[in-house]
């Protein structure tokens, strides 16, 4: 989405749709005030006649107003003041962008920046703009015959009107843009049939991104042959029951000067289909399972943002990529594995696919000496029993990692919430035959999960969001959400000039 920031009065841009946020209750905000006074108070008289209600998202277009120069006028309602936060900006923006991606209009001025938020700035309400025009204009269109035409709005116009927040404005109004752009990849690879979306079509993703990235960004591929040498173990067993090939997928992004400055590692479950395996699912609500690959594709969407932003930080980024089929050479319940980092798991349930390919890219992140690990998964039903679909599930073996990752959740309104990852559950898995088991029983499942996880996450920070309830929408509106791109965006952002200081050896 192209962007630029104008300061003008708002009733003399020339644009094919001036949008006015307006609040349920007070004074009109100043875009408003000024177009009231330039159109013989239309807005005053819509509102006093009751024709427009500014309930939060309700919006209303006008064809036509006298005394502007737009050739089309857009009311937003924000709801009551008292009331208006992140979220509630949010949903006004969506549904303005949602209107105005089905008009023929390719060109748009906005003044939300009149909606203030306490504590929110000129460059973070431009931010979430972008963000939102750009998510409004995505379609899904690839795997339909005569795909419906694609939304003409390429261009928001961000209205401010103090000429001292120009910079402020553009700042975040392009990190939004490079943020939807980056849940757009995320959605489009959730999206993806399995059937399309395997492994190596993952793998040939890293090579597009590198090709994007005027040389940042390197991939390497480690197919099957590699990962056995390696002896990752856990992944190999997940894939053995597939035609298609399991993949470790390593890009490296060098933002900072000093390519040896530690860097921050992202590491995606990439399960392009999840069946269960022997352990078979339900029917109900299987074709779903594609989406157990949202970890890994929000790690795509995190690397496109980060390649157009490019911050002076050292990012990797790993994807450990499987398919999970039932088959005669399939893992069963009872195998035993041995894993990348040594340690034996005894597979009791082989639908716990997530943490098997995840537990072999921890142990391989070990070699990077990274600053930070954060591992992005769809990894429990009971995770979305737990959060549902508002937040994402967040456990650290690290305070202050965990501090900033639910700063950077609450800055990009992508949230997460702290669960526990104390020692008292790790008991649960205990196995007779091996030094663990990759099931923990019903009780605590996202966290016993997690627990399996930290066991390879030893040695550096780190931190796993589970996913399985944010990463996509059911029903009717089914849908990668590109979800928690904003989040992990806005935690490496965070991180930009911040001088990780290495104890000497
Ligand atoms: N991919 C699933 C988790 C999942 C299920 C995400 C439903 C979103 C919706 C994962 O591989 C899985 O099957 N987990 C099992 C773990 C269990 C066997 C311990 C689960 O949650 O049932
Ligand atoms: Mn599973
Ligand atoms: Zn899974």
């Amino acid at each position: 989405m192209e962007f630029s920031v104008l300061t003008v009065n708002p009733a003399k841009v020339e644009t094919a749709c001036l949008v006015v946020p307006l609040f349920a209750d007070g004074d009109l905000l100043s875009a408003a005030a000024q177009l009231d006074d330039a159109s013989e108070r239309l807005i005053a008289q819509l509102l006093e006649r009751g024709d427009f209600s500014p309930e939060l998202a309700n919006v209303q277009l006008i064809p036509f107003a006298p005394g502007l120069a737009a050739e089309r006028l857009m009311l937003v309602g924000l709801g009551k003041r008292d009331k208006f936060n992140e979220g509630a900006l949010r949903k006004a923006l969506d549904a303005a962008f949602g209107a105005l991606a089905k008009l023929p209009v390719d060109s748009v001025a906005v003044a939300f920046t009149d909606a203030d938020i306490d504590d929110r700035d000129v460059a973070w309400n431009a931010q979430m703009t972008l963000e939102s025009a750009t998510r409004a204009v995505y379609r899904f269109t690839q795997c339909k015959s005569t795909p419906a035409e694609a939304p003409q709005l390429a261009q928001v116009e961000v209205l401010i009107d103090d000429a001292g927040q120009v910079d402020a404005a553009k700042a975040g109004a392009r990190i939004g843009a490079a943020l939807g752009d980056g849940v757009n990849l995320a959605r489009t690879l959730g999206n993806l049939p399995g059937n399309i979306c395997t492994p190596s079509y993952l793998a040939s993703q890293a090579e597009t991104l590198a090709g994007e990235s005027d040389g940042t960004l390197t991939t390497e591929i480690l197919d099957e042959a590699a990962l056995e040498s390696l002896g990752a173990g856990a992944l190999l067993a997940v894939g053995q029951g597939s035609a298609e090939p399991s993949r470790l997928i390593v890009m490296k992004y060098q933002g900072a000067d000093d390519p040896d400055e530690a860097p921050h590692v992202l590491v995606g479950k990439g399960i392009t289909f999840d069946t269960g395996g022997i352990s078979i699912k339900p029917g109900a609500g299987m074709d779903e399972m594609k989406f157990d690959m949202c970890g890994a594709a929000s790690v795509f969407g995190t690397m496109k943002s980060v390649i157009a932003l490019k911050p002076k930080l050292n990012v990797i980024a790993l994807v450990a990529s499987a398919e999970n089929m039932p088959d005669g050479r399939a893992i069963k319940p009872g195998d035993i594995v041995t894993t990348l980092k040594g340690l034996t798991v005894e597979i009791l349930n082989t639908d716990a696919e997530g943490r098997l390919v995840l537990c072999d890219a921890l142990a391989y992140a070990e070699r990077f000496q990274p600053a930070s690990v954060v591992d992005i998964a769809t990894l429990t039903g009971a995770c979305v029993i737990a959060l549902g679909d508002h937040a994402s599930g967040l456990f650290s073996n690290d305070d202050d990692l965990a501090l900033d990752l639910l700063d950077a959740g609450e800055n990009a309104w992508d949230r997460a919430w702290h669960m526990p990852l104390w020692d008292d559950y790790q008991a649960q898995l205990d196995s007779n035959f091996a030094d663990l088991a990759n099931i923990g029983g019903r009780p605590a499942g996202s966290i016993t999960a997690a627990c399996f996880l930290s066991r390879f996450a030893e040695s550096y920070p780190w931190a796993h969001l589970d996913i399985a309830g944010t990463a996509w929408d059911s029903g009717k509106q089914k849908g990668a959400s590109g979800r928690p791109v904003g989040l992990l965006t806005r935690y490496l952002l965070d991180r930009e000039g911040e001088r990780v200081v290495t104890s000497e050896a």
